[in-house]
Protein backbone atom coordinates (compact mmCIF):
# COMPACT_ATOMS: atom_id res chain seq x y z
CA UNK A 1 0.00 0.00 0.00
CA UNK A 2 1.07 3.48 -1.11
CA UNK A 3 2.53 5.47 2.14
CA UNK A 4 1.77 8.72 -0.12
CA UNK A 5 -1.04 10.87 1.44
CA UNK A 6 -3.03 13.81 -0.30
CA UNK A 7 -4.68 16.73 2.60
CA UNK A 8 -6.61 18.35 -0.05
CA UNK A 9 -8.39 21.74 1.59
CA UNK A 10 -11.17 23.17 -0.21
CA UNK A 11 -12.52 27.14 -1.12
CA UNK A 12 -11.26 29.65 1.48
CA UNK A 13 -8.98 27.66 3.17
CA UNK A 14 -6.31 29.24 1.89
CA UNK A 15 -7.63 32.18 4.03
CA UNK A 16 -6.65 30.69 7.14
CA UNK A 17 -5.54 32.49 10.00
CA UNK A 18 -7.15 35.53 8.35
CA UNK A 19 -10.64 34.25 7.94
CA UNK A 20 -12.97 34.04 10.97
CA UNK A 21 -10.41 33.25 13.72
CA UNK A 22 -12.72 32.91 16.67
CA UNK A 23 -14.06 29.92 14.43
CA UNK A 24 -10.88 28.80 12.32
CA UNK A 25 -8.15 29.43 14.71
CA UNK A 26 -4.71 31.63 13.79
CA UNK A 27 -2.83 29.49 12.03
CA UNK A 28 -2.45 29.55 8.40
CA UNK A 29 -2.84 27.39 5.73
CA UNK A 30 0.62 27.04 5.23
CA UNK A 31 1.36 26.74 9.24
CA UNK A 32 -0.74 23.61 8.83
CA UNK A 33 0.68 22.20 6.07
CA UNK A 34 3.88 22.83 7.35
CA UNK A 35 3.40 20.99 10.78
CA UNK A 36 1.56 18.61 9.22
CA UNK A 37 4.45 17.32 6.91
CA UNK A 38 6.62 17.25 9.78
CA UNK A 39 4.47 14.96 11.47
CA UNK A 40 3.51 12.63 8.13
CA UNK A 41 7.51 12.23 7.97
CA UNK A 42 7.58 10.80 11.64
CA UNK A 43 4.72 8.60 10.85
CA UNK A 44 6.93 7.09 7.66
CA UNK A 45 3.95 8.89 5.28
CA UNK A 46 4.79 11.08 2.19
CA UNK A 47 2.32 13.86 2.12
CA UNK A 48 1.34 15.93 -1.04
CA UNK A 49 -0.28 19.05 0.02
CA UNK A 50 -3.05 20.51 -2.13
CA UNK A 51 -5.50 23.76 -1.88
CA UNK A 52 -8.44 25.04 -4.30
CA UNK A 53 -11.07 26.98 -4.62
CA UNK A 54 -12.42 24.92 -7.70
CA UNK A 55 -14.70 21.77 -7.87
CA UNK A 56 -13.47 20.63 -10.39
CA UNK A 57 -9.54 20.79 -9.09
CA UNK A 58 -10.79 18.75 -6.06
CA UNK A 59 -11.98 16.31 -7.85
CA UNK A 60 -9.14 16.16 -10.45
CA UNK A 61 -6.78 15.79 -7.33
CA UNK A 62 -8.74 13.63 -5.65
CA UNK A 63 -8.51 11.07 -8.71
CA UNK A 64 -4.90 11.97 -8.79
CA UNK A 65 -4.54 10.31 -5.10
CA UNK A 66 -6.92 7.26 -6.30
CA UNK A 67 -4.14 6.14 -8.67
CA UNK A 68 -0.80 6.95 -6.51
CA UNK A 69 -1.84 7.68 -2.61
CA UNK A 70 -2.82 5.10 0.46
CA UNK A 71 -4.72 7.59 1.57
CA UNK A 72 -6.80 10.95 1.95
CA UNK A 73 -7.13 13.81 4.36
CA UNK A 74 -9.65 15.96 3.08
CA UNK A 75 -11.57 19.14 4.55
CA UNK A 76 -14.10 20.04 1.32
CA UNK A 77 -14.79 22.92 3.54
CA UNK A 78 -18.49 24.70 1.69
CA UNK A 79 -18.62 21.80 -1.20
CA UNK A 80 -18.83 19.10 1.61
CA UNK A 81 -22.32 20.12 1.91
CA UNK A 82 -22.96 20.75 -1.69
CA UNK A 83 -21.15 18.50 -3.92
CA UNK A 84 -22.05 15.48 -5.44
CA UNK A 85 -19.30 15.26 -7.66
CA UNK A 86 -16.78 15.11 -4.72
CA UNK A 87 -18.88 12.56 -3.30
CA UNK A 88 -18.67 10.39 -6.26
CA UNK A 89 -15.03 10.72 -6.50
CA UNK A 90 -14.50 9.68 -3.22
CA UNK A 91 -16.37 6.61 -3.95
CA UNK A 92 -14.35 5.64 -6.65
CA UNK A 93 -11.13 5.24 -4.27
CA UNK A 94 -10.56 2.08 -2.92
CA UNK A 95 -8.22 4.42 -0.33
CA UNK A 96 -9.42 5.36 3.11
CA UNK A 97 -10.70 9.33 3.36
CA UNK A 98 -10.84 10.69 6.82
CA UNK A 99 -12.91 13.95 6.30
CA UNK A 100 -11.85 16.77 8.66
CA UNK A 101 -14.14 20.11 9.38
CA UNK A 102 -11.75 22.73 11.51
CA UNK A 103 -15.06 23.66 13.44
CA UNK A 104 -17.94 22.20 14.97
CA UNK A 105 -20.03 21.99 11.90
CA UNK A 106 -22.95 21.25 14.43
CA UNK A 107 -22.76 24.01 16.51
CA UNK A 108 -23.33 26.32 13.91
CA UNK A 109 -25.93 26.96 10.92
CA UNK A 110 -28.36 23.56 9.79
CA UNK A 111 -27.58 23.74 6.26
CA UNK A 112 -23.79 22.82 7.66
CA UNK A 113 -25.06 19.99 9.36
CA UNK A 114 -25.02 17.40 6.59
CA UNK A 115 -21.62 16.21 4.73
CA UNK A 116 -21.77 14.45 1.41
CA UNK A 117 -18.21 13.58 2.44
CA UNK A 118 -19.17 11.71 5.59
CA UNK A 119 -20.79 8.46 4.24
CA UNK A 120 -17.93 7.74 1.89
CA UNK A 121 -15.03 8.50 4.85
CA UNK A 122 -13.28 5.95 7.38
CA UNK A 123 -13.27 8.54 9.83
CA UNK A 124 -14.80 12.22 10.42
CA UNK A 125 -12.87 14.50 12.48
CA UNK A 126 -14.98 17.32 13.44
CA UNK A 127 -14.41 20.41 16.05
CA UNK A 128 -10.78 20.27 16.97
CA UNK A 129 -9.33 23.45 15.35
CA UNK A 130 -6.25 22.70 12.95
CA UNK A 131 -4.92 19.81 15.35
CA UNK A 132 -7.88 17.78 13.22
CA UNK A 133 -5.54 17.44 10.48
CA UNK A 134 -2.94 15.92 13.07
CA UNK A 135 -5.35 13.68 14.27
CA UNK A 136 -6.67 12.35 10.82
CA UNK A 137 -2.69 11.72 9.57
CA UNK A 138 -2.49 9.85 12.85
CA UNK A 139 -5.38 7.48 11.97
CA UNK A 140 -4.43 7.40 8.34
CA UNK A 141 -0.85 5.65 9.60
CA UNK A 142 -3.06 3.42 11.68
CA UNK A 143 -5.08 2.40 9.03
CA UNK A 144 -2.24 1.69 6.68
CA UNK A 145 0.35 0.33 9.22
CA UNK A 146 -2.81 -2.55 9.46
CA UNK A 147 -3.12 -2.34 5.64
C1 LIG B 1 -15.31 23.96 7.43
C2 LIG B 1 -16.80 24.08 7.76
C3 LIG B 1 -17.59 24.44 6.53
O1 LIG B 1 -18.98 24.53 6.85
C4 LIG B 1 -17.15 25.79 5.99
O2 LIG B 1 -17.85 26.09 4.80
C5 LIG B 1 -15.68 25.87 5.80
C6 LIG B 1 -14.79 25.23 6.75
C7 LIG B 1 -14.45 23.70 8.67
O3 LIG B 1 -13.30 23.31 8.50
O4 LIG B 1 -14.91 23.90 9.80
O5 LIG B 1 -15.21 26.57 4.91
O6 LIG B 1 -15.13 22.87 6.55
Amino acid sequence: MSRIVYLINGPNLNLLGQREPHLYGHQTLADVQTECTRLAAQLKLQLECRQSNAEHQLIDWIQEARARAGGIVLNAAALSHTSVGIRDALTACAIPIIEVHISNIYQREAFRHHSHVSAVAAGVIIGCGTQGYQLALQRLATLLDAA
